[in-house]
């Protein structure tokens, strides 16, 4: 047998990789997904709860230049997303960064990205699914004048809440549509996404209305400082573009279509993001925006432009829909990461077991939703919420580092993109990650050390022993 270290840092190369890709147990996945339906699942996973709830926290920051904080977050979210790119058109399977750090940076440090990912995934789902409710409860109220109990809404401990119904209904909704097939699946992303595009578009046309260019000055009261403390904040809006390149193994064309869909899908929010914040600053003065008030931002500048409810009644709506899809998308990716680790033998086999009516691994998406709705119907997820950034920070990382190494190891792979302005790039992406990580709360890096201690323990009591490249001599 290898020394352990040998054992450790072994990797599986790319061409392998590929080769057995979208391969389960009982069957295989099946290529659907197009371009478009690709680019809008990153979109899907993407556009959310950030731009309907971070927004108006992030206003008292940094005042009008709040406009500037999205851009520069857009910047240091760009350069990992070239580096997602180059990794997914030449290595274009279904792990993510758990499979381009295989074929990397060796065994170990692709089972704590995985480990990372489920902070990405299956944890910031769950976040994201404890704040549906909430809307929904909006929603009803700005609609009929009624709303759920607090009981079924809210999480135990947490504002009278007993069980949180109304979020495992939402993980609940997902997994039948999940489980319903991928190609259904994308079709109700898209469905989604172009509804909450749709909104936060009619938000736009009413807060111009309201526009007032003196609102804009002076344009950063709080100085340059302001402008990096939101845009750290607002970083979290943008996590979700990489969703597309847990799809490898369902795209019709993954090697062209994968770099295009993360990239188009981050100029896609980019441009959303900086018009809805423009509109909104401009149609209210920046010190009326409360940093205590959720999703109220929005639907109170779209009621006041337009001098009644029925505009917030809207804007409620988009927050719903746009956290269904991101529940929904989010969730995918989760499944179809376990669904790499599986096979490589890291996790028991159950997680590549593929329908073969279906096409999609059905005892996989059922555990994922147990999980997540354990999760979210019993646990106020403050804390582990912001785990989701710090996880996500060091995959990215990781991703960026992924690209010097391989071009180093394997520079005669076929890559169809090419990272611009190489080596730049990716080294100024993982000082950008290490930035915004560094700018994270002690308590946070607490919550992610213990994490990642019980993934070792995880990896060592099951992983090492069992992965697949223990059967190659390596
Ligand atoms: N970017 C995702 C959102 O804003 C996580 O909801």
């Amino acid at each position: 047998m290898a020394p352990v270290a040998q054992r450790l840092f072994r990797i599986k190369p790319a061409d392998m990789i590929v080769a057995e890709g979208g391969h389960g147990e009982g069957g295989e996945l099946r290529r659907t997904m197009t371009l478009w339906q690709l680019t809008l699942f990153s979109v899907g996973a993407t556009l959310g709860t950030g731009i309907f709830v971070i927004l108006g926290q992030a206003v008292p920051k940094a005042g009008p230049a709040v406009v500037a904080s999205f851009v520069l977050a857009a910047i240091t979210a760009l350069f990992s997303a070239l580096s997602y790119a180059e990794l997914a058109g030449t290595i274009p399977v279904s792990g993510s960064s758990y499979s381009y750090a295989y074929a990397t940076l060796g065994e170990l440090v692709a089972w704590v990205c995985g480990w990372c990912l489920m902070l990405e995934y299956a944890v910031s789902v769950a976040a994201v699914a404890v704040g549906w409710g909430e809307y929904l409860n909006r929603f009803f109220h700005d609609l009929l004048g009624w709303r759920l109990p607090a009981s079924v809404t809210h999480s135990p401990g947490d504002q009278g809440g007993v069980f949180n119904l109304t979020a495992i209904l939402i993980v609940l909704l997902a997994t039948w549509l999940l489980m319903r097939g991928t190609s259904e699946s994308a079709t109700a992303n898209v469905i989604f996404v172009m509804l909450k595009i749709a909104v936060l578009a009619f938000f736009c046309s009413v807060a111009f209305t309201a526009f007032n260019t003196g609102n804009l000055t002076p344009f950063a009261p709080l100085g340059v400082a302001g402008v990096t403390a939101a845009a750290s904040q607002v970083f979290f809006s943008y996590i979700g573009f990489d969703a597309a390149s847990t799809a490898g193994d369902e795209a019709r064309n993954p090697k062209r279509d994968l770099p295009l869909a993360i990239v188009f899908s981050l100029v896609i929010v980019t441009v959303v993001y900086v018009a809805v914040a423009l509109a909104a600053v401009g149609a209210m003065p920046w010190q009326q925006f409360n940093p205590g008030t959720t999703e109220a931002g929005l639907a109170l500048i779209a009621n006041q432009a337009t001098g009644s409810t029925w505009a917030g009644v809207i804007i409620s709506f988009g927050a719903v829909v746009a956290i269904a899809s991101v529940v929904l998308t989010v969730m995918y990716g989760q499944t179809r990461i376990l669904f790499a680790m599986s096979r490589d033998g890291l996790i028991p086999k159950i997680f590549q077991r593929v329908d073969p009516r279906r096409q999609v691994p059905v005892a996989n998406t059922l555990i994922v939703a147990l999980f997540i709705s354990v999760l979210a119907g019993f646990i106020p997820l403050g804390q582990l919420a912001e785990a989701t950034s710090i996880g996500t920070l060091f995959a990215f990382a990781i991703v960026n580092i992924g690209v010097l190494v391989l071009r180093r190891t394997r520079p005669d792979l076929p890559r169809s993109f090419r990272t611009p302005f190489f080596p730049v790039t990716p080294v100024l992406g993982v000082v950008l990650c290490v930035i915004v990580m560094l700018g994270l709360a002690g308590i946070t890096w607490l919550a992610f050390t213990i994490w990642m201690l019980a993934g070792l323990l995880a990896y060592f009591l099951y992983g090492y022993r069992n992965s697949r490249l223990n059967r190659s001599v390596r």
